[in-house]
């Protein structure tokens, strides 16, 4: 963590935000593509010699490192305003190296596509992160069950295979990554790939389309059996990302901490199903049309309890946001996170504003507050430091948020974005004082 602390220091100096609490968010904004769509679409484009034009691409810090891990291996990647060109004609190298993966684990996510290909791979093992140990045993049984010789040394997982083998797969747990890694490696398999106990999660059905769009034969995405006929060869494409739902989602949270009334455009109301209906449940107003939401926020919450799952679910990406709207509620709340094992990091932060609440074991119980108060805190990952900046926005005073180079990560302009609503919410630089 400090490596790369260090790291976003050096390349984009220190940045936080200083935030007002205490503005209603009035106005309308477009929610940008799905981060977790995004880096997949890139991901598979690694299938085709031919060119894939990917738009709706948020310019985030992850994308831009899978950018960087495209260009490593050879590819061509190039900007176009919002789209991106991706042409993986030759390949240079087949590994994925440390300094990048590190940086983001979902750089896993080549492995499939590589190994499909090219018959080898050469992937950094990503380590564990704040939320969790964020284990890829999966990814591997699943490719191994394919016929890829497996072996890990130095720190790296090598795959290799001179042909893939279409092959039966039961996933001990819906992984997102396992699911989208196996599918992207069935399409270079001889013949039939299942895959049970499938994610089901709409960017899955994102890279379903768009490698249906190549020319592969993938089908089921969306369920949990899919089903995917190799080996397909696959041309270019274009294809446009769907919403990101979780950035959705933290706005819509957004407007209800802080009150007023909030459009968001560029959205698919039916990836937030179930986060939809615990926002009524607490008593914020939502309505749904083809393609946007309209939240109203401001009058007087319930507590309710929620637990996260796997897509239909409650996503573990809006665990923390949520958190922060249920800290304002009447009466106790109790969150229960079974995807990542430690994503209650961030709670200590919020409780230094004023929050209350306690965590036993993977429970948080949240005991509304009448009101929170600014403070200085620090973001401990991408969608913590997106609950504290909601927490700024209702607490009485200035808040100022730290490290939010995790909040780039994820959010294109979170600040622009929030200030067009009319949130008293700026980026400055930090100047640090060395400790002698
Ligand atoms: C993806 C999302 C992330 C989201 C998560 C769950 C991306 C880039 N990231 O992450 O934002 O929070 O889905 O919706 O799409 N696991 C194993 N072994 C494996 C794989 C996973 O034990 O081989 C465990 C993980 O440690 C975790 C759980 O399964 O506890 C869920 O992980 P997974 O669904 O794979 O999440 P990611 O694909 O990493």
């Amino acid at each position: 963590m400090w490596a790369s602390r260090w790291y976003h220091r050096l390349i984009m100096g220190e940045n936080k935000f200083v935030i007002v609490g205490g503005n209603p968010l009035r106005g309308e904004v477009r929610v940008g593509g799905a981060k977790n769509s995004v880096l997949k679409l890139m991901a598979a484009s690694l299938l085709t010699p031919e060119e894939c034009l990917i738009h709706n691409v948020p310019r985030i810090t992850d994308v831009k490192i899978m950018v960087e891990v495209l260009r490593r291996l050879g590819a061509g990647v190039t900007w176009e305003g919002s789209s991106l060109r991706v042409c993986a004609g030759e390949f240079t190298s087949r590994e994925a190296p440390y300094q990048l993966v590190r940086r983001m684990r979902a750089s896993i996510i080549v492995l499939g596509p590589l190994v499909a290909r090219w018959g080898e791979a050469s992937v950094a093992i990503p380590g564990g992160c704040n939320i969790g140990s964020r284990k890829i045993d999966m990814h591997l049984k699943g490719l191994a069950e394919l016929g890829a010789e497996i072996s890990t040394e130095h720190g790296y997982v090598h795959a290799r295979a001179a042909r893939l083998k279409g092959t039966h797969i039961v996933l001990d747990f819906p992984s997102v990554g396992a699911t989208e890694n196996l599918i992207m490696a069935a399409v270079g398999a001889e013949g039939r790939t299942v895959i049970e106990n499938a994610a089901r999660e709409p960017e899955i059905q994102d890279l379903a389309a768009f490698l249906a769009s190549m020319g592969a034969e993938v089908e089921g995405a969306g369920t949990p059996v899919i089903t995917v006929t190799g080996p397909c060869d696959l041309k270019g494409t274009e294809h446009t990302a769907i919403g990101d739902r979780i950035e959705a989602g933290t706005l819509a949270v957004a407007a209800a901490v802080a009150g007023g009334e909030v459009a968001l455009a560029g959205v698919d109301p039916r990836h937030l199903g179930l986060p939809l209906e615990k926002l009524r449940e607490v008593g914020v107003e939502v309505e749904e049309a083809e393609g946007r939401l309209l939240v109203r926020g401001g009058g007087e919450y319930r507590s309710v309890d929620l637990a996260t799952l796997p897509f239909p679910g409650f996503p573990t990406d809006l665990q923390p946001q949520i958190m922060v709207l249920l800290s304002l509620a009447g009466g106790t709340s109790v969150i229960t996170e079974n995807v990542f094992e430690s994503r209650f990091m961030f709670v200590d932060e919020l409780n230094r504003m004023g929050c209350d609440i306690s965590i036993e074991g993977h429970h948080a119980i949240v005991r509304g507050v009448g009101a929170l108060s600014g403070a200085e805190v620090c973001a401990p990952d991408l969608r913590a430091g997106a609950a504290l900046v909601l927490a700024g926005l209702a607490a009485e005073g200035e808040t100022h948020l730290l490290d939010v180079y995790h909040v780039d990560r994820g959010y294109e302009n979170l600040e622009a974005k929030l200030s067009s609503l009319g949130a008293d919410i700026t980026r400055v630089g930090v100047e640090e004082e060395p400790i002698l």
